[in-house]
């Protein structure tokens, strides 16, 4: 018998330093805990290229690590190949979402295109807010929305 390829997932922000990072760490870790992490592949990345190879900004990997979380991945771009080789990517905000669903109708790809907070019970204007340029108190309310909606997206690639 043949192991299914992985799904791959991709999270995406603007500058792959805060929310996307974050995203991709706390998604692993629900990977990690339900002993799902060979059924998947993923990464995240951002539209911008500003931060392409720094580490997550340290109030992201501050709040990762007081759940558990190490985020050891480097920033990059993300590229019209992802849209090609990723089975969902997940926009952080409508703004992200936007400039993706561009990229995609000028180079084509499969990749479903959706925002994290489409699954969200508690979805307020849809989006993660960007933290960047506010207090410590926005990477946790990122951390909470990232793991309320990572859970319901795992059970969704998983039923
Ligand atoms: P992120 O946050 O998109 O969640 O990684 C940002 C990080 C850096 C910048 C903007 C947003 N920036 O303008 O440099």
């Amino acid at each position: 018998m043949t192991t299914p390829d992985p799904t791959s997932v991709l999270f995406v922000c603007l500058g792959n330093i805060c929310r996307s990072p974050l995203a991709e760490g706390v998604f692993l870790d629900l990977l990690r805990e339900r002993g799902l992490e060979d059924d998947f592949r993923v990464e995240s990345a951002g539209t911008g290229a500003w931060h392409v190879g720094e580490l997550p900004d340290p109030r992201s990997r501050e709040v990762a690590s007081r759940h558990g979380i190490d985020l050891p991945s480097r920033a990059r771009q993300v590229t019209p190949r992802d849209l090609e080789e990723f089975d969902i990517v997940v926009a952080m905000d409508r703004s992200n979402l936007e400039d993706l669903q561009d990229m995609a109708a000028e180079h084509g790809g499969r990749a479903r295109l959706v925002r994290m907070r489409d699954w969200d019970p508690e979805p307020g204007d849809g989006d993660v807010p960007d933290p960047y340029y506010g207090g410590d108190s926005g990477f946790d309310r990122v951390y909470e929305m990232v793991r309320r909606s990572s859970e319901r997206l795992l059970e969704e690639l998983t039923s």
